[in-house]
């Protein structure tokens, strides 16, 4: 079996996470500040937060960067958000009670048009969620001069791009937050989880206490035990000692996963881009770019494309779709928006033809080779 995702977790993390075990510090522990702190050291930001994942984090910037708008001035505030991302980028936005403005992507590496992010802005737009879709960054630096210009907060939803660089600037260090994910199939896991970047220390200390209910002192602070107080509305999105233990150890390993998932799309690209009947989407081979999987569009329809994942699937090549529909089509923002096609046809197109193939660090070159050879055969 060809596995799309399998997390390459070993004996360090099982041995770190069994100190948790003897300690039996399962919260309010010092391995979640150990992994954010080798976080930022590692990949250069200013400030980390760990959260319970991805979602959480992007709901908690949003909500954080909105709670003080008179809602008596526009009932629901505006983001311009990506069509073709994963839900949770739009999700965020409206469960912080704002409206997600979806607008449609470029058609060569599927990040948010930016020439349409500036149409779509209006006196209700209060902020932006980026997305760098598939590991390639999106045109941040220009995103936060539109932004700049209209006085305008940005969120950047790196889930899937760990690692990525705009001339030497790690991605999630631009706009106002940057959030990634540990998802099992992600570059790196904690089983569930996430890291929130951030530029200002205000700003990291604010999310650090609604991240958490909001109170006042954390665990080692209180000087009498069980007494706290809330000036804040706030959430509970911490994450736990175990998935942060197991993060440490993935962290030591991310080069070496990097590393391996950048050759195998290079092996992948390579022999690809000789099979009629198929194209690869996603700009360049460099060091800039994060490596998450690889993405080809299917000549013809819909239809063509299920029948050729339904011949991987039957060859036990597991594959995946990035990202099913457009987010405005989903049935939850269809109904709520309407859905209009014409306004999303890049998004369709990538929704509708493509097929997301592994690059997984657990992917050998005889396995790849076998992909391959069955996708010659069945397109
Ligand atoms: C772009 C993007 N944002 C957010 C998420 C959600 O991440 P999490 O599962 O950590 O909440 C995903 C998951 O695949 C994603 O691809």
């Amino acid at each position: 079996m060809i596995k799309f995702g399998d997390p390459q977790v070993g004996v360090e993390e099982i041995e770190y996470v069994k100190t948790i075990f003897d300690s039996k510090v399962f919260v309010h522990g010092t391995v979640t500040v150990e992994f954010e702190k080798s976080f930022k050291s590692i990949f250069g930001y200013n400030h980390a937060l760990t959260v319970a994942n991805c979602t959480a984090g992007l709901h908690l910037a949003h909500f954080s960067k909105t709670k003080h708008l008179d809602r008596s001035v526009a009932e629901r505030f505006e983001v311009v958000c990506p069509a073709m991302t994963h839900v949770a980028t739009a999700h965020a936005i409206e469960l912080a009670g704002l409206k997600a403005v979806f607008v449609d992507c470029n058609n060569t590496d599927g990040n948010m048009d930016i020439d349409l992010l500036e149409l779509a802005i209006t006196d209700k737009t209060v902020g932006i969620a980026a997305m760098h879709f598939n590991g390639v960054p999106c045109d941040i630096e220009r995103i936060m001069e539109i932004a700049a210009k209209n006085d305008l907060y940005v969120v950047e939803d790196c889930a899937i791009a760990l690692g990525a660089r705009v001339n030497g600037r790690p991605v999630g260090s631009f706009g106002d937050a940057g959030v990634f994910s540990f998802h099992p199939v992600k570059q790196m896991t904690t089983g569930e989880g996430g890291m929130m970047v951030l530029n200002e220390r205000e700003f990291h200390d604010t999310l650090k206490l609604e991240r958490a209910f909001g109170v006042d002192r954390t665990f080692g602070e209180r000087k009498q035990a069980g007494m706290y107080d809330v000036p804040l509305l706030g959430f509970n999105y911490r994450m736990a000692e175990i998935p942060a233990a197991i993060g440490v150890k993935q962290l030591e390993k991310f080069d070496a996963f990097e590393d391996v998932r950048k050759n195998n799309y290079q092996y992948l690209k390579d022999e690809l881009s000789v099979i009629n009947g198929l194209s690869i989407m996603g700009g360049d081979i460099n060091d800039d770019r994060a490596y998450y999987c690889l993405i080809i569009k299917i000549d013809g329809d819909r239809e063509n494309r299920d029948r050729v994942a339904a011949e991987l699937k039957s060859k036990d090549i597991q594959t995946s779709v990035y990202y099913p529909h457009p987010v405005p089509r989903l049935a939850y923002y269809a109904k709520k928006y309407g859905y209009s096609a014409v306004k999303f046809k890049n998004a369709e197109d990538i929704s509708d033809r493509s097929i997301a193939l592994s690059i997984g660090a657990h992917l050998s070159e005889s396995q790849l080779a076998y992909v391959v050879s069955v996708l010659k055969e069945v397109i």
